[in-house]
């Protein structure tokens, strides 16, 4: 094992099947580290709604502190119905993405092979596109505030306040643009509402066409979100890079993981693209409580979500040989009951260790 090799992972698992499936995430994480002899520490955070209980806190005051120093972070999920949810989204996973500058939140969607298709459509192949997800401003600004309500019952009012600046704008549009430049088919397709939202929307379309012109080499298709829904679902095999604002791409996530199968199967990667701040990582998901503590959420996302941070941390080989080991082991029936299977979360994984040496640079 060489030093100058060691990463150092802050692992915040959360609550309900966070805890679970960052515990495989993990144990995968290791093997790897293992198997290519490369050095890996993991430092775990209590952090969460328990922690919440006794402390009042999400997080450690000096959390931010404690983590800034790792070379990455990966995530479980945040939430339980003893906090309430906007506290327990605050107080842990914006406060480390907003912290930390995580501006780019990237989404693939992946069509895995050997899991039943939502749609019913037998000549779509096994598609992959990306969204791009603006993750620190926009309609999670947290801008606005609450009042009136000393005028009486039914009298409160509430202002929720988006915020798009050139800067925020610009600088994920373009990451947008230099990720499809890098794809064999180079589009990238921004979806706003800028005929409703007539100032920061259409400021974010105005930087769009601008940004278009510095990539004549990639096609672009600006769509209003409410058609991109139903896009996605009509024709998704006409996706390739799709960039949008932190409300949208959150919702369009979603979607895009259950036309692949499942919410379980679909990874992220908050990133900090200037490095000036440790990057996260972490599965789409939320914590699950309807089958929290049950042994059989989906590990697919967060395992997905740890070839992310190998590629982010310059790990390649060993990230493209973990996409693998994920494709096979799910080719092979390795499948937990939300796409039809009757493994539990840690059959799976044991599945995908399996697969692993198959791949793995010798
Ligand atoms: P959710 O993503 O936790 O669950 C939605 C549905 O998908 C549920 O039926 C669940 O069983 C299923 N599901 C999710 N992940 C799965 C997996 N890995 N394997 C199998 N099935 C899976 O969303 P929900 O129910 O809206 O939120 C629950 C809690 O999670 C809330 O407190 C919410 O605030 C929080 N949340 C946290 C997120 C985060 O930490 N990044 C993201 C989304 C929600
Ligand atoms: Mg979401």
């Amino acid at each position: 094992m060489s030093e100058t090799n060691a990463y150092r992972i802050a692992v915040i698992p959360g609550d309900g099947i966070g805890k679970e499936v960052i515990r495989e995430g993990v144990r995968v994480l290791a093997y790897i580290a293992e198997r290519a002899r490369f050095g890996i520490a993991f430092d775990t955070f209590p952090w969460g709604c328990e922690y919440y209980l006794e402390t009042g806190r999400m997080m450690a005051a000096d959390g931010l502190d404690q983590i800034k120093h790792h070379d990455a972070i990966y995530f479980g999920a945040v939430g339980w119905k003893t906090v309430p949810d906007h506290i327990s989204l605050w107080g842990l996973r914006l406060a480390i993405t907003q912290g930390f500058d995580q501006w780019a939140n990237i989404r693939p969607v992946k069509f895995l092979p050997g899991i039943k298709r939502v749609l019913n459509r037998p000549d779509l192949g096994d598609l992959e596109w990306v969204l791009i997800r603006e993750n620190s401003e926009g309609e999670y600004g947290g801008f606005g505030g609450r009042n009136f309500s000393g005028r009486g019952a039914g009298k409160e009012i509430a202002v929720q306040s988006s915020v798009f600046t050139e800067e925020g704008c610009e600088r994920i549009i373009r990451y947008a643009f230099d990720l499809a430049a890098t794809r064999s088919r180079k589009k990238v397709t921004s979806a706003t509402k800028s005929n409703a939202q007539q100032y920061g929307m259409v400021l974010w379309d105005e930087i769009f066409a601008r940004v278009s012109k510095d990539y004549p080499q990639v096609e672009t298709e600006q769509w209003l979100i409410d058609a991109m829904a139903a896009r996605f679902v009509q024709k998704p095999e006409s996706l390739e890079v799709v960039v949008g604002s932190n409300l949208f791409a959150d919702i369009l996530s979603d979607l895009g993981s259950a036309l692949a199968g499942s919410l379980g199967l679909a990874s992220s990667a908050n990133l900090n693209p200037d490095r000036r701040f440790p990057s996260m990582f972490e599965p789409v998901h939320g914590s699950a409580p309807d089958i929290a503590g049950k042994g059989i959420a989906n590990p697919i996302g967060t395992i997905g979500s740890g070839a992310l941070m190998l590629r982010h941390l310059g790990r390649e080989a060993e990230a493209i040989a973990l996409e693998r080991a994920i494709e096979d082991a799910v080719g092979q029936g390795a499948l937990t009951p939300d796409v039809g299977g009757t493994f539990n979360t840690t059959q799976v994984t044991d599945a995908i260790i399996a697969q692993l040496d198959r791949h793995l640079p010798q």
